[in-house]
C-alpha cells in the first residue's frame, strides 16, 4: 500500500458488465459514504469464453485506468478475472485488490455441509480455481463445478422472462441436481439476477451469492487496514462502460438504479 494513499479515494469496482453490480450494490449499501468508480467492461462481454492471455489483458487495461484515478482499492467483483488474471496482476499494483473468489473461499470451505456445487462461467470452470481455493481450507468438501454458458448474455439482454431461456436455465439446473449438492454456488456475479427463476424450480436457500459475505469481507479488511473513508454523506460514484452504455443501464436496473448514462471509455484512451 502507498504510503500516501487518502483514506479518501475512490474504491474501483470492476466486471465484464452488469454481474458486478450484485456485489457493488450490496457494497453501496453497507458503506454509503465510500466513493466508489465501477468499470463494466461490456466491449469483450462475455468473458466467459475468452482465453487467460485475454482475461489478463483486460484486467490489466482496467487497472491501470484506475490507477490513473487515485484507487485506494479495487474490488475484482468477477469470477471469471479473479480466477484467470489476479494471480499474474497481483503484485504489480500498490493499493489493496479484492479478488471475489479467493476473498471468499474460507467461508464457503467452512459451511457446513459436505456436497457444493458451483454455477460459473465456462472460464472459472476451466481454472479450477474454485476447487483450488475451497480445498485448501476443506479437502474433503465434495464439488460439482458446472458451467452456464448462456447465462450472461441472457442477464445483459434482460431476457431471462423469456420461455426459451427459462428452459435453458432450468436444464441447465437439472444437470446439477443430478449430483444431489446442498448448496449451489452463484459463481458468477451476473448468476443472482437469475434467482427469481432459479427459485421456481428449486428452493431460494440453495442458492448462495458469494457477494452476502464478499461485502463484509472487503468491510472488516477495509477497517483493519485503516482505510476506511472518513467522510461524512454519501460518497460519490462514477460509472464506465467500455460499449453500449444504454443497454448496460436498462439491464443493470434489477439490482442497482443508474441515474446518469454511464461515461463510454474507450480502450485506447484506457492505456494514456
Ligand atoms: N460476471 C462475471 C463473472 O463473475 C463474468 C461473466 C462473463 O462475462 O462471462 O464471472
Amino acid at each position: 500500500m502507498n504510503i500516501s494513499t487518502n483514506i479518501n479515494n475512490p474504491i474501483g469496482f470492476f466486471d465484464s458488465g452488469v454481474g458486478g453490480l450484485t456485489v457493488y450494490a450490496k457494497f453501496r449499501e453497507q458503506l454509503p459514504n465510500e466513493n466508489c468508480l465501477y468499470y463494466g467492461d461490456t466491449a469483450h462481454l462475455p468473458y466467459g469464453n475468452k482465453s487467460k492471455q485475454e482475461l489478463i489483458s483486460y484486467a490489466r487495461n482496467i487497472m491501470d485506468f484506475f490507477k490513473t484515478k487515485n484507487v485506494k482499492a479495487v474490488v475484482i467483483a468477477c469470477n471469471t478475472s479473479s480466477s484467470a488474471a489476479y494471480d499474474a496482476i497481483k503484485d504489480d499494483y500498490d493499493f489493496k485488490i479484492y479478488p471475489i473468489i479467493q476473498c471468499c473461499a474460507k467461508i464457503l470451505a467452512e459451511m457446513p455441509i459436505k456436497r457444493l456445487g458451483i454455477f460459473a462461467t465456462q472460464a472459472t470452470i476451466a481454472s479450477g480455481v474454485y476447487e483450488l481455493e475451497i480445498k485448501k481450507y476443506n479437502p474433503e468438501m465434495e464439488i460439482y463445478p458446472q458451467s452456464c454458458p448462456n447465462w450472461v448474455n441472457i442477464v445483459e439482454t434482460k431476457t431471462q422472462g423469456e420461455a426459451q431461456n427459462i428452459k435453458i436455465i432450468y436444464e441447465d439446473l437439472c444437470r446439477m441436481l443430478v449430483h444431489n449438492p446442498e448448496k449451489i454456488v452463484l459463481g458468477c456475479t451476473h448468476y443472482p439476477y437469475l434467482k427469481g427463476v432459479l427459485s421456481s424450480f428449486s428452493p431460494h436457500y440453495m442458492f448462495i451469492d458469494p457477494a452476502d459475505f464478499f461485502v463484509d469481507y472487503i468491510k472488516q479488511d477495509l477497517t483493519k487496514s485503516g482505510l476506511l473513508s472518513s467522510a461524512s454523506g454519501n460518497g460519490f460514484e462514477k460509472i464506465y462502460v467500455s460499449a453500449n452504455p444504454e443497454q448496460f443501464k436498462t439491464a443493470a436496473e434489477m439490482f442497482y438504479r443508474i441515474n446518469d448514462l454511464p461515461e463510454l471509455v474507450q480502450e485506447g484512451v484506457l492505456k494514456n
